[in-house]
């Protein structure tokens, strides 16, 4: 889950007022000069200004060069370079939206708009995928290489809207799966939190969980759609902090579907099947757990990279290592323990402190990636950590306010009178409903 952290369109406003924006772009292309010309009078047509063109030899499998474009438009609104990127798309290529600093003006981060935008991140990992580091336990077995470069291509050529490719797990793997299952299911009743070990016999009742079947991302992901409506989308490795937390704004949660190598059961240097399925997708069924994910995902939408970096600590403390109270007993809930048998059985023991959870003092804590937590943060509740995440958010500097229209899956920006109307009239209505369904319960 993290790419070049090269994704912006920003919007500037110059000295004398003019509002301008300015976005910059990558696309991949074979040996054609042809389409370029094509490519860049489309833009032109847009009257966009290229203000900068640079090509390289293209990184990408069967593609020749890539292009950077930085683009500007004069007028005030992102409408054209979306219309741009949209007709571009048609023509069949791939536009990566890249990031674009300038430290005088105002920024916006670049953001997804809507639930399809997140295609745009299928191909901007920042490590594994298909490539191993060469201390990876498998980067020495063509065998494994190969199988990883097969599943990691279904990531890539996903779209939304699409089913999820079903996979057939091999002997091996079901067998990595099944130690890894075993293991941890024996620790869950006594050691996961109690969301978790109501949810988990529905996942085996439901998607195929047991430890002689891998459950596939599909099936899951209905699972949690009719739940809470989080949606799984299949990833081919790390995507950046913004990427992956901006996917959690829309209620979607990028997950990896390769299994990691069997040499070592019981480790992995990066999230795999055995770390999405068995840690964090339980609680994506839980809907306090879903609305706080949620919560930090929004809180992410055109936040500046510093505001990313706290995000991404306080999601690494919670998400993936957070413990919680009940009643007078700590259980976990982070997906990092959850799906570890060493340390899900640590980090409840004397062995390491613990914390209240409280984003603004949690976010400026540092954290070792490669071995245990030395400090935990302990939450009252997923509603508590919510509401503290949503006051933490609000603490952010951003010059513009957003709404999530689940109708549409789409992010709004509350900039004009007739957004604002339509979002009151919207909590009018719910408003009217909780009042009639008060009256109506306080009959009964
Ligand atoms: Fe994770």
């Amino acid at each position: 889950m993290y790419p070049n952290d090269i994704q912006t369109n920003s919007y500037t406003t110059t000295s004398q007022g003019q509002n301008k924006f300015q976005t910059s772009i990558l696309f991949s292309i074979n040996d054609s000069m042809g389409s370029l010309k094509e490519y860049l009078s489309i833009i032109s047509s847009y009257k966009l200004n290229v203000v900068r063109i640079e090509s390289k030899p293209s990184k990408f499998e069967h593609k020749d060069y890539d292009f950077f474009l930085d683009l500007e438009s004069d007028n005030a609104s992102m409408t054209e370079i979306d219309n741009v990127i949209k007709e571009l798309k048609n023509k069949g290529i791939e536009i990566t939206v890249l990031t674009q600093k300038n430290q005088n003006k105002a920024t916006i981060p670049w953001f997804p708009r809507k639930i399809s935008d997140l295609d745009i991140y299928a191909n901007k990992i920042m490590e594994m995928g298909s490539e191993l580091s060469s201390d990876h336990p498998g980067a020495t077995d063509p065998v494994y290489r190969e199988r990883r470069k097969e599943i990691t291509r279904i990531a890539a050529e996903y779209k939304h809207g699409q089913e999820i490719p079903r996979i057939q797990y091999t002997d091996i793997e079901v067998d990595t799966w099944k130690k890894v299952y075993r293991k941890l299911k024996e620790l869950f009743n006594t050691h996961a939190c109690i969301q978790h070990t109501k949810i988990f016999p529905l996942l085996e009742q439901y998607c195929g969980y047991s430890e002689n079947n891998i459950p596939q991302l599909q099936d899951i992901s209905n699972f949690l759609s009719e739940c809470t409506g989080f949606r799984i989308r299949p990833v081919q490795g790390l995507l950046s902090s913004r990427d992956f937390l901006n996917g959690l704004a829309f209620r979607v949660f990028h997950a990896t579907q390769y299994v990691r190598h069997h040499s070592v059961p019981f480790y992995t240097p990066e999230p795999d099947v055995c770390h999405e399925l068995l840690g964090h997708v339980p609680l994506f069924a839980d809907p306090d757990f879903a609305d706080f994910s949620q919560e930090i995902g929004l809180a992410s939408i055109g936040a500046s990279d510093e505001d990313i970096l706290k995000l991404s600590t306080c999601y690494w403390f919670t998400v993936e290592f957070g413990l919680c109270k009940e009643g007078d007993r700590i259980t976990a809930y982070g997906a990092g323990l959850l799906s570890s048998t060493g340390e899900l059985e640590y980090c409840l023991s004397d062995k390491n402190e613990k914390r209240p959870f409280n984003p603004f003092e949690t976010c400026k804590q540092s954290y070792p990636i490669t071995e245990f937590q030395p400090i935990y943060y302990v939450a009252e509740s997923f509603q508590s950590a919510k509401e503290q995440m949503r006051k933490f958010a609000e603490s952010f500097k951003k010059p513009f306010v957003i709404h999530y229209n689940a109708y549409t899956q789409s992010i709004e920006i509350l900039d004009t009178r007739d957004k604002l109307i339509n979002l009151c009239n919207a909590i009018k209505a719910q408003t009217n409903s909780l009042a009639d369904a008060i009256k109506t319960v306080s009959y009964l």
